[in-house]
């Protein structure tokens, strides 16, 4: 190998991207590294996917700040690979790349009725409610019955947050967009449906319990929807967690108390979604009631049961982009790839190229797994660029000739130091409503406060 660092891009500043160039730099070869991101703010989904009212999980942004802020690993913000940069330009630049762009839309879902008005997407409210820059401001919050499709903990966060009253959101980061949008939001009943039985819905055990205690919004769960076949007791004695789960739904289930609250959560199990309902906008949902198979899997019974909704989410699960010039599995949603080594059509690694996080696996896992699979993509390429088995020529240049690129280019990158202005500037706005941080929303905005630039004051 020659005698200077060897010079990598991670592309996207997630979870999986600092914990991959995290262990980069404290591996046995001496580095330089660059971190791409598309948005002037780092952490991914940690910053615009986990809930706002989950305060504690938001805080592991303190860890992966520390590790931006010991300064080896450079950030680079504001810019999009595959479009204000291609994968060629980075090829020309560095010796080896590795894509942590995670998934960033919903997963596809082909049932009648599904473009209606009033059918969103579980990932664009997420980013709506979350303070994405590139998601509206507004969010039609019209209905008073809603129904939410899925029973994964995307599915738990959307219902939460749907039927939450403001003020209970009042101390957490929500822009002024969203607490606006809240107000006026008039939902009485949020329905959750899931297709199979208690055993096989996917949630937490932490998060369902969390449901529980929501002010003034009662859970309801149905007897009817209570079935376990040989795969469901298999799953339970094999599953701490799938108990807990099942445990916590069984005492709802078994309470007997008067439900008082002004909003509930209905949780509905054992019924596929058929047709959403409606002529112009969405009138309501026509679900199947299904019978399990003995495996944990199910079947329609051809009994329909129709309810009145004026709003669907689907949340039944995220889904990745492709990125120009790289290979990519459509029906999966993820890069291709061979324990993060990234595969041509024919399915060859592609030198220096490695996938890690939910681009490189699918949209499953919590924030802890994105660890473990940077460590296993960062030792196929630490062992590859041992056995020389990349480019890594003794002139390649790295950072300072590709920001000059963006420069040549126009492109208003930011980097570490501009997101320690726009934390603070976040932090002030906060402290002025006796609030720990109000985000900026407007990606303008947000890339002139990090470059330190005059801004037009517009934050949503
Ligand atoms: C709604 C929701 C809530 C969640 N809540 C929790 C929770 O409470 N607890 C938990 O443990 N896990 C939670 N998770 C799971 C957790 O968010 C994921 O495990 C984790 O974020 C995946 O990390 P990642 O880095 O692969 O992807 P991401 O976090 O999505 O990061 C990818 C990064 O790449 C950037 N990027 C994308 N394309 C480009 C491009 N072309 N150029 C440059 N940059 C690009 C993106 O802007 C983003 O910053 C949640 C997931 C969702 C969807
Ligand atoms: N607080 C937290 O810790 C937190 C918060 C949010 C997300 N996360 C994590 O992020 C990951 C993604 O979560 P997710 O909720 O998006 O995905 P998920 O856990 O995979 O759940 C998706 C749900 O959608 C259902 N589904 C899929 N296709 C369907 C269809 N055609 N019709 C009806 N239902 C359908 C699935 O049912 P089947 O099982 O029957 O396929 C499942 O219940 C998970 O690992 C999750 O734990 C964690």
């Amino acid at each position: 190998m020659s005698a200077r660092p060897l010079s990598v891009a991670v592309i996207g500043a997630g979870p999986a991207g600092i914990y991959a160039a995290d262990i980069l730099a404290k591996s046995d070869i001496e580095t330089s590294i660059d971190l791409f991101e598309r948005l002037p703010a780092p952490f991914g989904l940690v910053r615009y996917g986990v809930a706002p009212d989950h305060p504690r999980i938001k805080q592991i942004i303190v860890a992966l700040y520390k590790i931006l802020q010991r300064g080896d690993i450079r950030l680079i913000g504001n810019v999009i690979v595959g479009e204000d940069v291609t994968i060629e330009d980075l090829q020309d630049h560095y010796d080896a790349i590795i894509i942590a762009t995670g998934s960033d839309k919903d997963s596809p879902m082909e049932i009648p009725g599904v473009d209606l008005e009033g059918s969103y997407g579980a990932a664009d409210f997420v980013s709506w409610y979350d303070g994405h820059p590139d998601y509206p401001r507004t969010w039609p919050l019209e209905a008073k019955e809603i129904a939410v499709i899925g029973v994964g903990n995307v599915a738990l966060d959307v219902a939460r947050m749907l039927a939450k009253h403001p003020d209970d959101l009042m101390v957490t980061e929500i822009p002024e967009n969203v607490e606006k949008g809240l107000r006026e939001n008039p939902v009485t009943d949020v329905h959750v449906f899931g297709r199979r039985g208690p055993a096989q819905v996917k949630f937490t055990p932490l998060e369902l319990r969390e449901l529980g205690k929501v002010p003034d919004v009662d859970v309801i769960v149905y007897e009817e929807d209570f079935d376990f076949d040989e795969g469901s007791q298999e799953a339970i004695s094999s599953s701490n967690q799938t108990k807990q789960v099942v445990n916590t739904l069984t005492d709802w289930v078994m309470r007997d108390e008067e439900f008082t609250a002004s909003r509930r959560i209905h949780i509905h199990m054992m019924q596929s979604p058929v047709e959403i309902l409606g002529t112009d906008r969405v009138e309501g949902i026509r679900m199947e009631r299904t019978e399990l198979v003995g495996d944990g899997s199910v079947r329609g019974t051809g009994e329909h049961i129709d309810y009145p909704v004026q709003a669907v989410y689907r949340a039944v699960g995220y889904f990745s982009s492709p990125i120009k010039g790289l290979p990519f599995d459509d029906v999966r949603g993820i890069i291709p790839n061979e324990e993060g080594r990234v595969l041509a059509p024919g399915g060859d690694h592609i030198p220096g190229i490695y996938a890690t996080g939910w681009v490189k696996r699918g949209p499953v896992g919590l924030i802890g797994s994105t660890k473990s699979d940077a460590r296993e993509t960062i030792g196929h390429l630490v062992e590859d660029a041992k056995a020389g088995k990349f480019n890594h020529e003794p002139v390649r240049s790295g950072h300072d000739a590709m920001t000059k690129v963006l420069d040549e280019r126009g492109i208003k990158y930011t980097t570490w130091q501009g997101w320690e202005l726009l934390e603070a500037f976040e932090l002030a706005l906060g402290e002025d409503q006796g609030r720990e941080r109000v985000k900026v929303v407007e990606r303008d905005t947000m890339a002139a406060i990090s470059r330190g630039e005059d801004h037009d004051g517009k934050l949503y």
